[in-house]
């Protein structure tokens, strides 16, 4: 037998939530989901497992999540299955499969729980919760900005200023025809299956070294004599809007749109070029703008229109709009900011009830739940610990009232409330004293 102990230690990567990381936790699904609901949104979800298929079909690849970074394993009925990395192949099968009953528009939202076999850093664990916001049926600007408009207000309503954060925004289309116009300037046409491969490239760019970096372009551009110039023109070129793109419309109706509401701190970037596959259209990327101590450098959100995904399910294509925002990087924003409420860790009891003696737990016990019949929180400490140190305790951990109870108190049935913040007391028979225990 391995007499060793077991490390208490959460797996690589993963974190573990003790109640008051939970109420931070907690605190961003629920301004994700208040925000969410506000603009119509509805909620649903799936199993955290997936066919792994729905992640290697053509157009819903990123080649390094499937190779790289998915958990599969095969199970016992020899099924090859992925711990979800992402949410959005998982909604499109969603939508694929009752598109005939579903009343397009639809604005659904999830919070679901991701895993991407990832080196941990600062902003990049092996598990994450993400917001997903995704808007089907619609191909039109206004579904754009309105998704845009969404990712905003949700750093606002976390309490972050317009300059703290940028959005950051491009266009798949444009993209692809940049990188076909700058392979023309030297002579190389480029398809737009290798367009794919040389963005997908430069997405990963950071992850690699610049010798694995120049190496891997060159096999995709795949055109030896040529291939200096084209390095030279795609980064002096980078920026440059000297070519056509239909997208470029695209981005200027959308810019427009976002005036209208008052939103401002967008910046086009043609460096934005999302690592996904299924992406069509305008991709977007929220980045912090201040470089303090803490900056990772890392994205608080990306997105972007996909009008394809829907088909790999068969059937007619969906087009669909959205964007996923992480609990990492977003915690990260708040603490550097300090942006998280007051108390957001006080999560005690609204009521708690001390009773002195051993005597006393079992109606401490009954007295609580006629309290919380009546609708309020309660909470009994019961235990050794000395009376001093359960009352500072009930106050400290954000209780509002605390009740002491001993065997007068059984004994007459008549009890003391105190309110902890005003230091006022009421005394009389419970039922008479709910109405004081319903101020805040
Ligand atoms: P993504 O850019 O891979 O997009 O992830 C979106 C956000 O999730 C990132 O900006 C970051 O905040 C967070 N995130 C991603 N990976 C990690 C990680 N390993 N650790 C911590 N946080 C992470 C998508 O996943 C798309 N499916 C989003 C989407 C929805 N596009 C359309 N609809």
């Amino acid at each position: 037998m391995n007499t060793k102990n077991l490390s208490t230690d959460p797996y690589k990567g993963v974190r573990d939530f003790y109640p008051k990381d939970m109420a931070v936790q907690q605190y961003i699904y629920d301004t994700w989901s208040q925000t969410a609901e506000s603009f119509g949104f509805a909620r649903y979800d799936a199993s955290i497992l997936e066919p792994s298929d729905i992640y290697k079909a053509k157009g819903a690849a990123n080649e390094e999540m499937v190779n790289d970074q998915t958990y599969t394993f095969v199970d016992r009925g020899d099924r090859e299955v992925t711990l979800r990395p992402e949410m959005t192949p998982t909604v499109a099968r969603l939508v694929a499969k009752k598109s005939r009953e579903l009343a397009f528009p639809l604005r659904w939202y999830s919070i679901p729980n991701l895993f991407r076999y990832e080196r941990p850093q600062k902003g990049r664990l092996r598990e994450h919760w993400q917001l997903n916001c995704d808007l089907f049926g619609i191909d039109d600007i206004a579904a754009d900005v309105e998704i845009i408009a969404l990712a905003n207000q949700l750093l606002l309503d976390f309490g972050a200023k317009p300059n703290q954060f940028e959005i950051r925004i491009n266009s798949r289309k444009v993209y692809i025809d940049f990188l076909k116009s700058v392979g023309d300037s030297v002579g190389i046409e480029l398809a737009d299956e290798t367009c794919l491969d040389i963005l997908r490239l430069r997405d990963r760019q950071d992850k690699v070294d610049a010798k694995t970096y120049i190496e891997e372009l060159k096999t995709i551009i795949g055109s030896p004599d040529s291939f200096d110039d084209f390095l030279k023109q795609l980064e002096a070129r980078d920026n440059v809007t000297s070519f056509n793109s239909e997208g470029f419309d695209d981005l200027e109706k959308i810019g427009n749109g976002l005036l209208k509401l008052g939103i401002t701190n967008i910046k086009r970037d043609s460096k934005i070029s999302r690592g996904f596959d299924y992406y069509t259209g305008v991709i977007f990327e929220i980045f912090e703008v201040d470089e303090h101590a803490n900056y990772t450098g890392r994205a608080l959100l990306g997105g972007g229109r996909y009008d394809n995904l829907t088909s790999m399910f068969g059937g007619e294509a969906v087009p669909g709009i959205g964007f996923g925002m992480g609990d990492v990087t977003m915690r990260d924003f708040l603490e550097t900011h300090n942006l998280l409420p007051e108390n957001i860790e006080k999560t005690a009891a609204h009521v708690a009830i001390i009773p002195l003696n051993e005597a006393e737990y079992m109606p401490a016990q009954a007295l609580a739940h006629q309290i919380r019949q009546a609708g309020f929180s309660v909470s009994t400490d019961i235990g050794s610990r000395k009376m001093q140190k359960k009352y500072s305790d009930a106050k400290e951990n954000g209780s509002k009232f605390v009740i002491v109870i001993g065997e007068d108190e059984v004994k007459t049935g008549i009890i003391t409330v105190k309110n902890l913040n005003s230091g006022t007391e009421e005394k009389g028979e419970i039922g008479q004293l709910m109405n004081f225990l319903s101020v805040e």
